[in-house]
């Protein structure tokens, strides 16, 4: 009684396994004739996809053409022109517009400990291999890259924190931009750090 029951069991799920075989494994997900489609919304979304687009008609014509007007009938619109990312301000003042940029730039951050620790950290991660720990321009790359600049001493102890957020955001001489690695508001923070930290400890 048990063996047959086993016996059973077997041949139910044998069948079951070559049932589902579809005769054209190379046309999946395009089924020609699926004998039984589980879940066809698996494969394409009914719902809006902002990315993915069925072009499809024949076999997934419920998902075809979502938004039918749009660029290439997708669901995602590309943003008007001059559209501007949530939280960006733009920069306008050109590279080399340094004298301008230090002379009318202020630091809209409120100077505090928080400010500070913060803005260690970003020079640590962005400035310190070349500028060094102390802002001497003695970090391991400045044996590579020669004339890295002492932000610690010397002529720069009296540039402003416009300067410094204008050089890091567009480069200078020999030292290209930063600003697609660091959004404006941590540009500040670093501002402040090598104002308050590195050049007062002289
Ligand atoms: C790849 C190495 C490198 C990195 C990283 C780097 N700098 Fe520089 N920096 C330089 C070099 C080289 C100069 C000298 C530029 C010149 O005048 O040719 C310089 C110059 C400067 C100056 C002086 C500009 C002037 O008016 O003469 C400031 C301020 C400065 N860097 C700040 C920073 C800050 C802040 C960071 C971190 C966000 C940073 N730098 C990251 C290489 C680097």
């Amino acid at each position: 009684m048990n063996f047959t029951y086993i016996k059973l069991v077997l041949i139910v799920s044998a069948l079951g396994f070559f049932a589902s075989c579809n005769h054209n494994f190379d046309r999946i997900p395009v089924h020609q004739k699926p004998r039984l489609e589980f879940a066809p919304n698996m494969y394409p979304s009914e719902a809006y996809e902002p990315v993915t687009v069925i072009q499809d008609s024949v076999n997934f014509p419920e998902a075809y053409n979502q938004m039918p007007g749009n660029n290439g009938n997708g669901n995602l619109r590309l943003p008007v022109a001059n559209t501007i990312k949530r939280g960006f301000t733009p920069y306008h003042i050109s590279k080399d517009s340094l004298e301008y940029a230090s002379r009318t730039l202020q630091n809209p951050l409120v100077l505090n400990d928080q400010v500070l620790a913060e803005g260690e950290v970003l020079y640590g991660r962005f400035c310190q291999h070349c500028h060094g720990e102390t802002g001497a321009g003695d970090g391991p790359v400045s044996q590579k890259l020669k004339g890295v600049a002492n932000l610690a001493g010397g002529q720069l102890l009296t540039i402003s924190q416009g300067h410094i957020f204008h050089v890091i955001t567009r480069g200078k001489g020999r030292m290209l931009q930063h600003a697609s690695q660091i959004e404006a508001n941590d540009r500040w923070k670093i501002a402040y750090f090598v104002k308050e930290k590195l050049q007062k400890k002289q």
